[in-house]
Order: structure tokens, then C-alpha cells, then sequence
């Protein structure tokens, strides 16, 4: 079984598909925000999952939260750290602590769009795809070791809320999936990148994979 600590700052959809897909070999020992007022927690406490608020406008420095955080973290011997819209800028220090052992997911297909605003400026570039990647998180934002990406279409009329909503359906869908992977020990390390074990054929290109 393994310990699974999801990080969250706001409305916490992908935590709720997370909690939600029951996955096997995952025990969710708690959800975490840096916003007392994040909406997600609400939904957790209510599925008996302890939860916790580590305010980052409490901490001096940078490295002062990301301590507290890690703290707070490794008091539930965690396997994975989930990040699911959590919004801060982590220290090199915390991203090495769980280096192989953190995952974030990214609103476009990595390494096209990191940062904020993805969707409207996969429109803006005219792109036809976007999606959604999962990745292992390193010091470089959103520059991490890809473990699975889904792709959709973006459609003609689109704007930036009904593209969100298109990718967000495949976030919910693909998080799981890849923690289920983790939890049953099917990713590894290869030359930095990660492929899925027993499984060659899904290794090189995950679009919208349904295994
Ligand atoms: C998602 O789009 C995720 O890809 C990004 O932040 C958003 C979080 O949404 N990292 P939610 O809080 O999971 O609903």
C-alpha cells in the first residue's frame, strides 16, 4: 500500500477524481492547501480524509514554508506527493526531497506551454491538439519527466473555458490512472525519462492511453 499526500490551493477537481477512483494499492492519508479557504478541503473532510492548512503568508521565506510543508508531509510516512492544483513555486531543497516521489499535472502538453494561461494560448498559437500531461516534478517548473499525456482536439469556436473544460475531462481520467500505475509499481526510470513497465508498447507516446 502507499501513502499517498495531495497538495491542492483551490477547487480541487482532480483530488476529488483522484479520491473518487478508489485506486487500488493507494491509501490517500491526506489533503493539504496552502488556502484555509480552498474549496477542495471541504470535499475531503466530508470523505473522512484528514486535512490540513500550512498558510505560506505565515513563513518568512520560501524555504521557511516549504519546511513546514515538508513536515507536515512526512508525518504520514509518504510514498507519493500528489500535486493537484496547487499553486506555489517550490525550493530546489523540497523538489529534491521527493525527487521520483512527487507528480504535478500541467494543463497542455508539456514541453508546449508551461506556466499559467495554457489554454487560451494553445488558441492563440492556432494549435489544433492540447491536453493534459503528468509529470514527475523536478526543480525547473513544469520541466519534470513526462509519465503520460492526453491529447483533444481544439475545436474551431473553442475559447478558453470550453478547451478547459475539454482538457480538464482528461485530467480527471489520466491522474488516476498514472498514480494507479505508481502505487502498483509500473513506472520506471530510464536515461531520465519514465516508461511503464510490462506494458513496452504504451511507453512511447501515452495519448489518451485507455489500459
Ligand atoms: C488543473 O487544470 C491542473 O491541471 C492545474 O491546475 C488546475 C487545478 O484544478 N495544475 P483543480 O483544483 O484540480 O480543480
Amino acid at each position: 500500500m502507499k501513502n499517498i499526500v495531495i497538495l491542492i490551493s483551490g477547487r480541487g477537481s482532480n483530488m476529488e477524481a483522484i479520491v473518487r477512483a478508489g485506486i487500488p494499492g493507494a491509501r490517500i492519508c491526506a489533503v493539504l492547501s496552502n488556502r484555509a479557504d480552498a474549496a477542495g478541503l471541504v470535499f475531503a473532510r466530508e470523505h473522512g480524509i484528514e486535512t490540513g492548512v500550512i498558510d505560506h503568508r505565515q513563513y518568512p521565506t520560501r524555504e521557511a514554508f516549504d519546511d513546514a510543508l515538508r513536515q507536515e508531509i512526512d508525518r504520514y510516512a509518504t510514498d507519493l506527493v500528489v500535486l493537484a492544483g496547487f499553486m506555489r513555486i517550490l525550493t530546489p531543497g523540497f523538489t529534491r526531497h521527493y525527487e521520483g516521489r512527487m507528480l504535478n499535472i500541467h494543463p497542455s502538453l508539456l514541453p508546449a506551454f508551461t506556466g499559467l494561461h495554457t489554454h487560451q494560448r494553445a488558441i492563440d498559437a492556432g494549435c489544433k491538439l492540447a491536453g493534459c500531461t503528468v509529470h514527475f516534478v523536478t526543480a525547473e517548473l513544469d520541466h519534470g519527466p513526462i509519465v503520460a499525456q492526453a491529447a483533444v482536439p481544439v475545436l474551431a469556436n473553442d475559447d478558453e473555458a470550453s478547451l478547459a473544460a475539454r482538457v480538464l475531462a482528461e485530467e480527471h481520467r489520466l491522474y488516476p490512472q498514472v498514480i494507479g500505475w505508481f502505487a502498483a509499481d509500473r513506472l520506471v526510470w530510464h536515461d531520465g525519462r519514465v516508461n511503464l513497465n510490462q506494458d513496452a508498447g504504451a511507453s512511447a507516446a501515452l495519448i489518451s492511453p485507455r489500459a
